[in-house]
């Protein structure tokens, strides 16, 4: 860059800063930014032809250019903070503070769509006498598949591969893991406490998974649990219903078919019937006409034995739900990865 160049530099950066004097909003500020900064602005242009410089005098050139883009960077940075402080400060048309002026709304945060579902969630079970109790994600082999009657050799622990723990215990194992489920704190609860049990435990899962819009590697759940004595079938039954009345509209159906889980006996999975086309059969209930929401099952007598409980003399029932999926059925969601891509235009609309 000959003498004229440099000239050139000092020319630019005075232009700049007394445009930089006259912008008053955060878009004057944009432009000013593109018009100067920008990858085509004056002063990167100016930059940009050091390169073509001869070379002795590429050096001062290239000083130069990026003193001058230093400068005008923090002058930005000054100005930033100076109408934004204006701004705060509700200056009038002459730039007095006029305190009498409307704020400017602040942006305020909403609630995550699954937080609301769990809320809403165990709300519903709060009201039928349902604690909320939560439990540990990191847990022990032990919690998430043995007391659940799911020794080590067992084929149902391929429905819950998960990622295990980088940690062996005295005996050379490697016991811990990212949760499954959230069924171990069933055994947690009642280790520590005697019957009547009435609990809802909301909590994060992982497992080891391809994600697709129905399937991610890390979810919650909410189990439930509850034991007494003389607790039936019935009880189950009653208790979900009622829930699925409360959550999904008290002209809801439900239905319920056997299924298994290596923890209850008999297990069962409980279906709505579909919201959308009142079980005529659509593209949301897959032509069904019901909706599989969770499940559930009464908890079986190795269960109980294995925390202490008489199955003799006490019974009770379990169940457990994907949070998100009820979400999607309730707001109409399509992907359940939509909920942790932090996507400012998912989550506001909550
Ligand atoms: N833990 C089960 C799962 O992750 C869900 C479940 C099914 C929980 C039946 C229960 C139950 O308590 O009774 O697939």
């Amino acid at each position: 860059m000959s003498e004229s160049a440099t000239a050139r530099v000092e020319h630019v950066r005075d232009d700049a800063l007394a445009a930089l004097a006259r912008t008053e909003s955060t878009e004057d500020l944009e432009a000013w930014r593109i018009a100067f900064l920008g990858r085509r602005g004056h002063l990167t242009g100016l930059l940009r032809a050091v390169g073509s410089l001869p070379p002795d005098q590429r050096r001062a050139a290239g000083e130069a250019a990026n003193s001058a883009k230093s400068d005008l960077e923090s002058a930005l940075a000054e100005r930033v903070d100076a109408l934004a402080a204006g701004e705060g400060l509700n200056t009038g048309q002459d730039g007095a503070i006029d305190v009498t002026l409307p704020g400017w709304p602040a942006p305020v945060g909403g609630l995550h769509p699954t937080t609301l579902i769990v809320r809403e969630i165990c709300d519903a079970f709060n009201s039928m006498g349902f604690q909320v109790v939560e439990g540990p994600e990191v847990e022990w082999d032990h919690y998430n598949f043995e007391m659940l009657n799911i020794p080590k050799d067992h084929p149902a622990r391929d429905m819950w591969n998960t990622l295990w723990l980088d940690y062996e215990d005295e005996a050379g194992e490697t016991p811990m893991l990212l949760r499954t489920h959230t069924s171990p704190m069933q055994a947690r609860i009642m280790e520590e406490q005697e019957p009547p049990v009435r609990v809802v435990v909301p909590g994060k899962c992982y497992r080891y998974e391809a994600t697709d819009a129905t399937h991610e590697w890390h979810f919650f759940q909410i189990e439930g649990l509850a034991v007494d004595r003389g607790i039936t079938f019935a009880d189950l039954k009653g208790t979900l219903y009622e829930f699925a009345r409360l959550v999904f509209g008290q002209e809801r159906r439900v239905r319920f078919r056997c299924d298994y889980f290596p923890f209850v006996e008999p297990g069962v999975d409980m279906s709505i019937d579909c919201f959308a086309c009142a079980g005529d059969g659509c593209r949301i209930c897959g032509e069904t006409g019901w909706i599989e929401i969770m499940g559930a099952g009464m908890v079986h007598p190795k269960v109980l034995e294995g925390v202490g409980y008489d199955p003799n003399i006490y019974t009770g029932f379990a169940f457990g739900m994907g949070p998100e999926r009820i979400a999607m059925l309730k707001y109409g969601i399509d992907d359940i990865r939509l909920f942790y891509a932090n996507d400012l235009r998912f989550l506001s609309q909550f």
